[in-house]
């Protein structure tokens, strides 16, 4: 087998736009992601408020579009009225989901305010799990009406004139899974998510809804759930939602970077699921997807089980992220992109703490995880129209999957910057990979920047004492050659962002 690889993408050959949105994330009241996260009162960094300005800091770096909020499994247990008025008068509750105590210090209003400072909007999810319609269309009131109604006065007399006009709302989270507070059969959502939507919109028909969609591909109920909620919901819905979280229990890394392609097969089942609904509705809208938690995360799970319940704000799911990571994390974003023209928002799960590009110590410091970097480079410099990458790449078989490509590759054309950027994984874990990119009708164009995330272990992770220890370089060797042909090197097991300009 020849380790060569090519790569054609064309000006008029396009799969869509990218929907910034697809550069989401999570923060969940779980563990440390608020408290000890973005919220430390104590903390030297904390401003006015108890948010930590290191966090915002990294936060910032990402340019994070969207952020799903306040869970997760949380969600189907809590009452957002705890969250909001005096703080000093807030009840402390059980959490069913996580098994701990929930000090509610930071609610709803507090989190539009960090979303505020963050430049970053909010996916507020409703508990559809212990509650139904009439929470969801009292926070809906709360939050978007302007004022003259019980709910938007009590905002204001919180301090907040405003409505925060929240746009994006989530339809109670993973309702499929028997862990969930509050389970549900699809045919029992459907009906649920039907009436709530409807009141929520009643209530401000400028917001977009999500419906529950299976909490991963191996659910025994996929993809009939879908079929049966989209019919239930069908009218009332605009996006369905994925989750999928991978991990390499096996010890097995060629197959675990492989991962990607059931993600692929996960979006492209979920398409066709919805796409089924609307020919059977005779209607004209899409359903679009909202893959609103993906990720790995295993590293955490034994840690996770000698946790003692009930504390605030334990350490949990914690993973701490290595080189292998990070790759797959940037073979599943370039999953979503191959797929932009209808994966419309995704959220990686989560931000800071909990199985997140970020991690804090309590009172100390705030550094980069390895799968910060891919994120980081894909919202930055992944914006604009996807273009269909026409690959020519040597392949392997792992034990889950076959045919797997050495060479996982997108191309993003930003034509306001007169950019094209090509991420690409080399999952070959022993050889470098040579690859030839035609860029066909765009012409001449000159190589910016090639940047490299690689290294010799693929076990390598960024600690508190190490926080530098996996991070990309710019040493990349992408150049132009006299015919106008790019030509590249992506090394053994190695992250690319290739960054054009054009003439
Ligand atoms: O992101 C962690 C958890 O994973 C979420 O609370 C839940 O929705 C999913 O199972």
């Amino acid at each position: 087998m020849s380790m060569k690889a090519s790569m054609i993408v064309d000006k008029d050959f396009t799969i869509g736009e990218v929907d910034s949105r697809i550069y989401g994330s999570f923060i969940e009241h779980l563990g440390r992601a608020v408290y000890g996260g973005i919220y430390e009162p104590g903390h030297p960094q904390a401003d006015e408020q108890g948010f930590r300005a290191d966090v915002m800091e990294l936060v910032k770096g990402l340019d994070v579009p969207i952020v799903r909020y306040p869970g997760g499994n949380f969600v189907s247990g809590y009452n957002w009225e705890d969250g909001i008025g005096p703080i000093e008068e807030r009840k402390k509750r059980l959490d069913l989901a996580w098994r701990t105590i929930e000090p509610n210090l930071v609610g709803l209003n507090e989190f539009m305010d960090w979303c505020r400072k963050a430049n970053t909007e909010a996916m507020m999810a409703v508990n559809l799990g212990t509650r139904g319609a009439d929470a969801a269309r009292d926070i809906i009131e709360y939050s978007n009406i302007k004022g003259g109604t019980y709910w938007s006065d009590l905002r204001i007399s919180h301090g907040y004139q405003a409505p925060h006009n929240i746009k994006t709302w989530c339809l109670g989270n993973e309702m499929d899974g028997p862990w969930q507070i509050g389970a549900k059969t699809a045919a029992e959502y459907g009906r649920t998510a039907c009436e709530t939507a409807k009141v929520m919109k009643w209530v401000d028909p400028s917001i977009e809804l999500v419906a529950c969609g299976s909490s991963s591909l191996t659910m025994a109920t996929f993809p009939e759930w879908e079929a049966t909620v989209l019919e239930h919901t069908y009218n009332h819905v605009d996006y369905i939602s994925l989750h999928q979280y991978y991990g390499n229990r096996d010890k097995d890394t060629s197959n675990f970077l492989a991962q990607s392609m059931g993600m692929d097969r996960f979006i492209n089942t979920v398409i066709s699921t919805a796409d089924y609904v609307q020919a059977k509705k005779r209607g004209k809208k899409k359903i679009n997807l909202s893959f609103d938690e993906w990720n790995v995360w295993y590293h955490s799970n034994d840690a996770d089980r000698k946790i003692e319940p009930w504390s605030i704000a334990p350490p949990q799911l914690e993973d701490i992220y290595n080189h292998e990571d990070a790759l797959l994390v940037g073979c599943m974003l370039i999953s979503m992109l191959k797929r932009a023209d209808r994966v419309k928002m995704a959220c990686l799960a989560q931000l800071v703490n909990v199985i997140a590009p970020i991690m804090t110590a309590n009172g100390g410091a705030a550094w980069k995880q390895t799968i910060y970097y891919p994120y980081m480079h894909a919202s930055l410099f992944g914006r604009g129209t996807v273009l269909v990458p026409l690959i020519k790449s040597p392949k392997y078989d792992a034990k889950d999957y076959t045919d797997v490509p050495y060479l996982e590759a997108v191309a993003v054309h930003n034509e306001e910057k007169s950019e094209v950027t090509i991420f690409a994984v080399n999952r070959h874990l022993a050889e470098a990979l040579p690859l030839e990119l035609d860029l066909r009708s765009f012409g001449a164009c000159q190589v910016t920047q090639h940047i490299v995330l690689e290294s010799d272990d693929l076990k390598a992770a960024n600690t508190i004492d190490a926080q530098d220890r996996v991070k990309p370089h710019n040493g990349g060797n992408a150049a132009v050659d006299s015919n106008g042909q790019i030509h590249a090197t992506l090394g053994k097991a190695s992250w690319n962002v290739i960054r054009l300009k054009l003439a």
